[in-house]
């Protein structure tokens, strides 16, 4: 059976920052309260023109990179968002299109932001199955679109990015080394975002009741969170026949820094081990793991041959953990560069519309 290691990492922030103090200006709040509450800063927030998958497939390219991998060879993008560019059709489809990945499968994972870790695991298992070598996984949001600019309770703490892993197969061990995932649904409504879909569909109604933006009972999620975090990474761990005095680094969802550290505590760990840049990006829901684990990269905070345990939580309620250990991007003679299959996939990308106009002139009206 192959393992299948994380051979490439890539993320992308918005520029635009905007800062506690920015906040205030709009709520009743101030910049004391939300770092003594959240540990918050400030977060990125996307511009006009950028969406999901121009964030995305910024994150996948550069991930790309790393990898040393070219997007013909990729066989599967499973992209996950809490804010997807549209219900249908998949974000992961249109990443697929922009970085010419032509071969690849592209679906969407919801799961809120657990759900890179359902998406790593579900790329993880597909290449352990040996029914494919080359995965993308992709978390990407533009959350700050759904959030009421209005409302403190939630405003204060969400923000844009994305960050997207290579997984690959190979014979030698290590890579993803174990997973769990958990679903509690009867906590649906702490977290929730209402309309715009088949419940509620957008009405003048939906509009003025607020309905398309985040709700959120933060104490009723702060609790599921700091009993979960803790449980989950404990689960993982005990499934790769390791405990944690084994693990060199914790990555975890990046929501609250009360949140880590009360699982901190229960896992009777440093806060060290913990990767923590909730200060400076927010939630960024599914993409807040792979641009902590990037960034912690960047730092030499995980080096090869590291054991590591990213760990997430969010609206489903949803939670889950996964073990690695880290190898990275897997030696090669040859060099690939990524970025300039973009030129290709948009000329092919027009020709097939182009192609699709032009058949649509020619069909019988009939048919
Ligand atoms: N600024 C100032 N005061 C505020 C603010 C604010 N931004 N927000 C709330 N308050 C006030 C409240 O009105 C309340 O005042 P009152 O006592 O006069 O009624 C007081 O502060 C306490 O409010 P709480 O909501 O009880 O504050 P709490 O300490 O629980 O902190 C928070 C709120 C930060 C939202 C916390 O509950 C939390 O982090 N929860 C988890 C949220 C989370 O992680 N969500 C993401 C999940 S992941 C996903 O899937 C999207």
């Amino acid at each position: 059976m192959p393992y299948a290691h994380i051979t490439g990492w890539g993320i992308s922030v918005p520029e635009p920052v905007l800062t506690n103090d920015d906040i205030a200006k709009m709520v009743d709040t101030n910049d004391e309260w939300i770092r003594e509450r959240t540990g918050i800063r400030e977060r990125h927030i996307a511009r006009e023109d950028q969406f999901p998958s121009t964030l995305g497939v910024e994150a996948c390219i550069k991930a790309l990179q790393v990898a040393n991998l070219a997007p013909t060879e990729i066989d599967l993008i499973i992209c996950t968002s809490s804010s997807p560019e549209y219900i249908w059709p998949a974000t992961a489809s249109l990443i697929q299109d922009q970085i010419g990945a032509t071969k690849a499968g592209a679906f969407d994972i919801q799961a809120a932001c657990t759900g890179f870790i359902f998406a790593t695991n579900m790329a993880a298992q597909a290449i352990r199955s040996g029914s494919i070598k080359n995965a993308l996984v992709v978390g990407t949001e533009t959350l700050s679109r759904f959030v009421n600019w209005k409302d403190r309770g939630t405003c204060i703490l969400f923000g844009d990015g994305a960050g997207a892993f290579v997984l690959q197969a190979s014979d030698k061990p290590g890579g993803i080394l174990s997973a769990v995932m958990h679903s509690d649904g009867s906590g649906a409504d702490s977290l929730i975002l209402p309309a715009g879909a088949a419940r509620y569909p957008a009405t003048e109604a939906t509009v003025h009741e607020g309905k398309h933006f985040v709700q959120m009972d933060g104490k009723a999620v702060f609790r599921f969170a700091t009993r979960v975090m803790g449980q989950a990474t404990r689960e993982a761990l005990e499934l790769a026949g390791l405990s944690t005095a084994d693990v060199d680094r914790i990555i975890p969802h990046q929501a609250n820094f009360r949140i880590i550290e009360t699982a901190a505590k229960y896992l009777k760990m440093p806060m060290d081990k913990f990767v923590v840049n909730v200060d400076r990006y927010g939630n960024t829901s599914t993409a807040s793991i792979p641009i902590a684990t990037v960034e912690a990269l960047q730092k030499g905070l995980v080096k090869n041959g590291d054991k590591v345990v990213l760990v997430g939580f969010g609206a489903g309620l949803s939670w889950g953990a996964l073990v690695a250990e880290w190898t990275g991007p897997i030696p090669s003679k040859k060099h690939v560069y990524p970025e300039q299959y973009r030129l290709f996939a948009r000329l092919r990308s027009f020709i097939r519309r182009a192609l699709r106009y032009i058949e649509g002139l020619f069909s019988r009206r009939e048919l």
